[in-house]
């Protein structure tokens, strides 16, 4: 597995993480802890080493099951959690009482002395982003942050953030499908040395090509509260990924890899999400997927920066980006 730096930080990480929101009931299907550690396991020995948690990814659950897998394994992952909200999505915020008890309650739960990438998981408007990276900035001092990181937020916080203290990576969605950080974000990460980390560069894997129906889904699984995944959403998004999918075959790859592979060429590192070890031997060779500038246009053709049909969150979660 290629490496790359995170930002300006010292952390040298693989070119393509694991993302675990989907080990945790309630996301994407079924789950198995001991099945999701296996491929935690398999990961590290594919040298995938920066590894996505959150502390409301299953209520705690998500943490718990990595402090698990990484058991006598510390040393070989990078490991990032988000604070923000609370049990069941509730959002608490950014203040900084906050952030000093929710930096102590994922530690717990990881049974880990430090974490590498501490991120705000969303801007909270009440709160000036100075004094939540000021309470985060402490955290560093006190050894129990290595890095910071913000998620979904715009350019002018990032900006604000970065004055207080480094960020090293700022996480938001980015696939072929999400592009809207491409106006002002990115290029504000670029001119500040800051990692785009790509979160969902599947699109909660419907770039995959496998779901083609929406009964695909479990009952209980919350794309189906997702706008791209309502009604005729659906199979207009089917008709873009089986051209997306006609490329891939040319180029003797699957969609998943395709569309991984894009973000890394656009200078990204993703986070692809999966509880198998499948699909995480197939993410990870992505990244020897090369994408010539005939491919990008091709690619750019069948999948244009506004095809897809559907916002990529429901109105109250595209309510909370780029703040
Ligand atoms: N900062 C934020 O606000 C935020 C938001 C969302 C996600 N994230 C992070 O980003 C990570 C990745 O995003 P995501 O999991 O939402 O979306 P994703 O990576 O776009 O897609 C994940 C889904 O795709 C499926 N999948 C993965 N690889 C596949 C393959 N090769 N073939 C077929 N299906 C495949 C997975 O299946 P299985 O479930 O069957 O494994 C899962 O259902 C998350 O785990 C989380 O750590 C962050």
């Amino acid at each position: 597995m290629r490496t790359r730096s995170l930002g300006n930080s010292d952390i040298t990480v693989s070119s393509i993480g694991l993302g675990l929101m989907g080990m945790s009931p309630g996301v994407y299907g079924s789950v198995n802890d001991d099945d999701s550690i296996k491929t935690i396991h398999r990961a590290l020995e594919l040298g995938v080493t920066l590894l996505d948690t959150a502390d409301t990814y299953g209520n705690g659950h998500n943490e718990e099951l990595l402090g698990k897998a990484l058991k006598g394994r510390r040393e070989q992952a990078i490991v990032a959690t988000k604070f923000t909200f609370g049990p069941n999505w509730e959002f608490i915020g950014g203040h900084p009482d906050y952030v000093r008890k929710a930096i102590d309650e994922s530690l717990r739960r990881l049974q880990l002395d430090y974490i590498d990438i501490y991120y705000q998981h969303r801007v909270d408007p009440s709160v000036p982003i100075e004094e939540t990276v000021g309470a985060m900035s402490e955290l560093v001092k006190a050894g129990k942050v290595r890095h910071l990181g913000l998620s979904e937020a715009g350019a002018s916080t990032i900006r604000r953030a970065n004055s207080v203290h480094p960020i090293s990576a700022v996480q938001t969605e980015y696939s072929l499908w999400s592009r809207d950080v491409e106006t002002e974000v990115i290029p504000t990460l670029n001119e500040l040395g800051i990692t785009l980390v790509a979160y969902s560069p599947l699109s909660r894997g419907f770039i995959s090509g496998e779901l083609r129906t929406f009964e695909d889904l479990a009952t209980d699984d919350l794309r189906r509260w997702m706008p791209r995944f309502q009604g005729e959403n659906f199979q207009k998004n089917v008709e873009i990924v089986d051209k997306i999918k006609e490329i891939a075959q040319e180029k003797n790859c699957t969609p998943s890899q395709l569309a991984i592979a894009w973000t890394i060429v656009n200078g990204a590192l993703p986070i692809p999400g999966t509880k198998r070890i499948k699909y995480l031997e197939e993410n990870v060779t992505a990244a020897d997927v090369l994408l010539t500038k005939e491919d990008l246009e091709r690619i750019e053709a069948v999948s244009p920066k506004i095809a897809v049909a559907g916002e990529r969150m429901t109105a109250e979660g595209m309510s909370a980006v780029n703040l």
